[in-house]
């Protein structure tokens, strides 16, 4: 008996590239539509889920919290709520995903009546808000007095002991509406009557949104966002091997959409055990596995009732999984086997399970060269944890803005089982490390950058939608001296000079 030994090397990403196609003139980006499966279907049904572009954001606590999962999910992905927390934690970002309001508010930055101009001053300095509601119990749900906006006094005529509700615009020169107003109403009303702003209260004069001018746009822009049968935005969450007992019914009874088990190795019995228990428990719940990285690990996960299959292990940016245990294979190769396995089980079963591939997307093509070997979507880490949105701290190194990030399988991230003494939880070694990467800004104008590369080349292959995009793909491995010649190359860049 012999090991067995691949024929090939397995490859990643950048050693790929795209032969173009032939474009017609239907191939412009406004054109393209990158809308994909989430969960798996039967022949000729549509998926329960689909994502309006293909990207997900990783289940990790350096990443996808509620704030990361509203901010994606109104551009058109999902993320995946973090599970290394305790299951009430999780369970309660994933309720203030579902009850978040698209352009309805809820007050953070309230005052008593009584409060005094010098602290209204530095409550606008700390929030940056500067209109602001007065409840009679300075709650963002007390009874609604007024509102204070920068509108309403001078600070160099007023004293700074002057109290909120001798300035304040109060409640019966107030515009306000009902709080089932819809949002377009609302706007009407915000247009109607030149408003920056439009509280909206209940029977009992109680504040329980507001809805300002500024979030129309917004709203209006979101023509992809994704939401539920009820406006909801869709949101995803992380969940384990080990107390899914506990943890599925509460992620589920906070209205998680789907679940997906995190595992940087997922061809194992625990993960089947993991999906029965959800399939006899929640016959209507989605559930995701993974991660593999050939055809075995799919075919078995495919077999064990995964909604969608994720490919990947050590590839991730913060990820020392091949380092410390030898264990992985090149992201590339390993989509390209097990997309192979996903359509010889359509074929076979007519049921399409799809395929995440998840960690090691550096540059942007890399999201049209997975798409095109035949992943659905994406998963990504580095890629978010850069952006505004993301749950880390900002900080400022030599003038330079940078975000932290860290793995979950770094000591960092497996600190809150500390909570949970029992059981083998001892750490022996880490398989992720703590870092900083380039702060990006906001995520919605990150992912319109990157998604408007995405689809200018797959317009250059003659595709307007992934799945064509697979069919017409042509791929070729690159040599090393030509992936020197694809970036600038025997040329002096300019900011060279700059410092000079
Ligand atoms: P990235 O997009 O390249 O940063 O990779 C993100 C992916 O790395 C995640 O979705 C996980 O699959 C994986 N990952 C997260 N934390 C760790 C870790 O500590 N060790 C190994 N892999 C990790």
């Amino acid at each position: 008996m012999v090991a067995f030994y691949y024929e090939e090397p397995s490859h990643t990403f950048g050693e790929y590239l795209l032969v173009p196609g032939y474009s017609s003139t239907q191939c412009m980006p406004a054109n393209v539509s990158l809308r994909t499966p989430l969960v798996r279907f039967k022949k000729g049904e549509e998926p329960k889920i689909s994502l309006n572009i293909p990207m997900t954001s990783a289940i990790m606590q350096a990443v996808s919290d509620d704030r990361m999962a509203i901010a994606l999910a109104k551009e058109g992905g999902i993320s995946f709520i973090f599970g290394s927390q305790t299951p009430e934690q999780e369970a309660a970002m994933v309720k203030r995903v579902k009850s978040y309001k698209s352009g309805f508010v809820s007050s953070d930055s309230n005052i008593k009546p009584t409060m005094t101009l010098g602290e209204i001053l530095a409550l606008k300095e700390a929030t940056g808000h500067s209109t602001m509601a007065v409840t009679e119990d300075g709650t963002p749900t007390g009874k609604l007095l007024g509102i204070v906006t920068s509108r309403d006094y001078r600070v160099t005529r007023m004293p700074m002991d002057t109290k909120a509700e001798e300035f304040m615009t109060p409640f019966s020169k107030l515009v306000y509406a009902d709080a089932d107003t819809t949002l377009s109403e609302a706007n009407d009303l915000i247009w109607s009557n030149k408003l920056n702003m439009l509280p909206l209260v209940d029977k009992t004069q109680r504040l329980r949104y507001m809805v300002f001018r500024k979030d129309y746009t917004d709203n209006k822009d979101n023509e992809l966002e994704l939401v539920d049968g009820s406006k909801r935005y869709i949101v995803g969450a992380g969940i384990n091997t080990r107390d899914y007992a506990e943890r599925v019914p509460a992620l589920l009874k906070a209205g998680a959409d789907v679940l997906c088990i995190d595992s940087s190795e997922g061809y194992s019995e625990w993960q089947r055990i993991t999906l029965q228990y959800i399939h006899e428990h929640f016959p209507e719940a989605k559930v995701g596995a993974g991660n593999v990285v050939d055809r075995d690990g799919f075919r078995f996960l495919a077999e064990a009732g995964a909604d969608f299959v994720k490919v990947g292990i050590g590839g991730g940016s913060i990820c020392i999984t091949r380092e410390t245990k030898g264990i992985g294979r090149g992201q590339a190769t390993a989509i390209i086997d097990v997309v192979k396995a996903r359509d010889e089980y359509y074929k076979e079963t007519g049921v399409y399970v799809p395929v995440c591939s998840d960690g090691g997307i550096v540059h942007d093509y890399h999201m049209t060269l997975a798409l095109a070997m035949g992943a659905d979507f994406m998963m990504l880490g580095r890629y978010f944890s850069r952006f505004d949105e993301s749950p880390t701290d900002k900080v400022k190194i030599n003038g330079t803005f940078y975000k932290e990030y860290w793995g979950e399988g770094s000591n960092r991230a497996r600190n809150w089982q500390r909570y949970d003494l029992g059981g083998d939880r001892k750490l022996s070694f880490e398989e992720g490390v703590d870092s900083y990467v380039p702060y990006a800004g906001p995520l919605r104008d990150n992912v319109h950058i990157t998604l408007s590369k995405v689809r200018s080349t797959m317009c250059n292959c003659g595709a307007l939608t992934i799945k064509e995009l697979q069919e017409k793909a042509k791929l070729t491995l690159v040599s090393s001296v030509s992936i020197v010649e694809g970036g600038s190359h025997d040329v002096i860049l300019k900011d060279k000079f700059s410092s000079r």
